[in-house]
């Protein structure tokens, strides 16, 4: 029987710790990291340089399909969109504002879907977003979904953003984060919600290692089915 490359789905709301423990885990099980939200930002930021409406659907639209956005797996995961590396640009606080908005129009969400299987038809993965176990990748072999309270998601980013030297107050940080799941929620097409065969792991007072130990041993009972 032909063996299926490992395919991990990492969903759940910002700041539950996805991104850090989806590098971790393809670091350790030696699979490539796909980190989906950075697609999402990329085409925000490439409509905010071009002064496009994000309100405007349509115009939004034809970025996500016409801009190339690669993520290099090898180095620091960095983001390349037009031949621009936006690494960096696009953690902004200005991009995490406009994301949502981008990433509830169907169009947009077609092109970077379709990316990101292709993505996984390379090899094995650890994918992570908000539709990965639902839609991205329906028959993933093991599914997480990551929580974790407000406060302590809010908590995390803040600490992030200070650590890029960008001195945001917590409360905007909050604010911010709490309006953003909540429009990830809400959305019609593919919203943020668990899959029904995901695993919850709320990792509220829980470290990196910590989690990454739990998902390991859930990856193995996953071998064993096999
Ligand atoms: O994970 P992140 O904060 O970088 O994601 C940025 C935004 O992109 C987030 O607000 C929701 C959206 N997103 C999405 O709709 N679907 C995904 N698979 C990944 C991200």
């Amino acid at each position: 029987r032909q063996q299926q490359a490992l395919q991990i789905a990492i969903d759940g709301p910002a700041g539950a710790g996805k991104s850090t423990v989806a590098k971790l885990l393809a670091k350790q099980l030696n699979l490539f990291y796909v980190d989906t939200g950075a697609m999402y930002r990329a085409i925000a930021y490439k409509a905010l340089m071009n002064k496009v409406p994000l309100e405007d659907e349509h115009s939004v639209t034809q970025i996500a399909k016409s801009a190339e956005v690669v993520l290099d797996h090898s180095a620091e995961g960095t983001v390349w969109c037009d031949g621009e590396n936006v690494t960096q640009a696009i953690r902004n606080p200005e991009i995490s504002r406009a994301v949502s908005t981008v990433a509830a129009y169907v169009g947009v969400r077609e092109r970077l879907v379709e990316l990101q299987r292709w993505e996984a038809k390379r090899g094995g993965v650890v994918m992570d977003g908000r539709d990965i176990g639902t839609h991205v990748l329906p028959d993933a072999s093991l599914k997480i979904f990551l929580t974790a309270t407000l406060q302590e998601r809010a908590n995390r980013r803040w600490v992030e953003l200070e650590k890029a030297g960008k001195n945001v107050p917590y409360e905007e940080v909050a604010q911010d984060m709490q309006k953003r799941d909540r429009k990830d929620m809400e959305r019609e097409v593919s919203p943020l919600e668990p899959a029904q065969d995901a695993v919850i792991l709320d990792t509220t007072g829980l470290g990196v290692e910590e989690i990454v130990v739990k998902i390991v041993a859930l990856t193995r009972r996953v071998d064993d089915d096999v």
